[in-house]
């Protein structure tokens, strides 16, 4: 009998998200396979993850978008489950190439599925996003709170990919589907061994602050601070990304257990707090001690003004909570950086 648990496949494992994650099943027992053709990602992450578990762990250098390279690691590993994290991200990005989107995001995760089904592996836990509830009409947002239009290609990836799975669950017997919608995932992990690597100019909060922070950027610009929220900066979930990694772990354990209630379910990963912009700016400043000038500048096309999740249903079905206080997700998104730059 094998010593684990099961085994995982992880796609984009070299990532932001896959990297805590594989760490966060490792420790709870099962043995991953990671795959990832860093096109958004170093080498090095995997050298932290393997730091971190203290033991090697299986990766092979692949592009999801290779139908033929990926069955070549169905057929070499056993597992039952797949996470998909392999996919872009940037939105602005995806505006001005939605072909580079819909071609990397939807043909990797098909050519996943395909092959799933192929190889009768069972589970698939698919990395899906806030985005979908785009500015929902009631806040926070629950599972059932109707998705609206996509206003990126992006975005529209994540709806498609969601409706895919939810097809084939529905029509393939034996094939099981988890979408987890993260809200804003942030911080790294404590040993600032692994975290965000933005390549270029951050387009995200965090990481654009903590290079603000370090003297790479020379000032944040807030979007906007005439919204109709308490402060008029924009309102966000923001879910540190060791709470999210064990929400997958949560997801994993459901669906190799056998626990899940129907054959494709969706739960929202977050904290179930909004924070504005102004205040996790001056939380990062308080909580690091640091200076991060800023201005206010205009709004910036897309953002909804504010989105944070109910999440009653991955407390009660996932038996998961978001736990980390925001103070040391914000030290350990300032020790990350610090990290990376080699700042005492
Ligand atoms: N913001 C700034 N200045 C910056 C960067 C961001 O003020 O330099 C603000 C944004 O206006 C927004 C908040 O900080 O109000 C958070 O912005 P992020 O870009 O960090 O995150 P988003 O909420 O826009 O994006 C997240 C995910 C995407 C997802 C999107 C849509 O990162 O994957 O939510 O819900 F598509």
């Amino acid at each position: 009998m094998s010593e684990y648990k099961d085994t995982v496949l992880v796609s984009g494992g070299a990532g932001y998200i896959g990297t805590h994650t594989a760490v966060a099943l490792i420790e709870a027992g099962y043995d991953v396979v990671i795959i990832d053709n860093f096109s958004n990602s170093e080498p090095t992450a995997i050298e932290g993850v393997e730091k971190i578990v203290g033991r090697k762990v299986t990766f092979e250098k692949v592009d999801t978008c290779d139908i033929n390279a990926l069955r070549g690691v169905f057929e070499r590993h056993e597992f039952s489950t797949v996470i998909h994290f392999a996919a872009y991200k940037a939105v602005g990005e995806s505006m001005h190439e939605p072909l580079k989107y819909y071609m990397n995001n939807l043909v990797s995760y098909m050519n996943i599925l395909e092959l799933m089904k192929e190889f009768r592996r069972p589970n698939v836990l698919f990395s899906s996003s806030a985005t979908v509830y785009g500015d929902a009409e009631t806040l926070p947002v629950t599972e059932q709170t109707p998705r609206q239009p996509a206003t990126s290609p992006y975005g529209n990836t994540k709806q498609i990919a969601e409706d895919i799975l939810r097809d084939c669950c529905r029509a393939y017997e034996g094939f099981h589907g988890i979408a987890l919608r993260y809200f804003n995932p942030i911080g790294a992990h404590p040993s600032a061994l692994i975290g965000e690597l933005p390549r270029g100019v951050p387009n995200n909060l965090i990481p654009f602050i903590t290079q603000t922070a370090a003297g790479i950027r020379e000032c944040l610009s807030v979007f906007g601070n005439d919204y109709d929220t308490p402060d008029g900066t924009c309102l966000r979930d923001y879910i540190d990304v060791l709470d999210l990694a064990k929400a997958h772990v949560a997801a994993v354990n459901r669906m190799v257990d056998g626990k899940m209630k129907e054959k494709y379910e969706i739960f929202n990963v977050g904290t179930g707090t909004p924070v504005s912009v102004l205040e996790l700016l001056n939380r990062f400043i308080k909580a690091n001690g640091v200076d991060v000038p800023y201005k206010i500048v205009a709004r910036r096309e897309g953002d909804v003004p504010a989105v944070w999740a109910d999440t009653t249903l991955a407390n009660k079905e996932l038996g998961w909570k978001a736990e980390r206080d925001l103070d040391d997700t914000l030290r350990a998104s300032w020790n990350w950086e610090k990290h990376v730059r080699g700042i005492k």
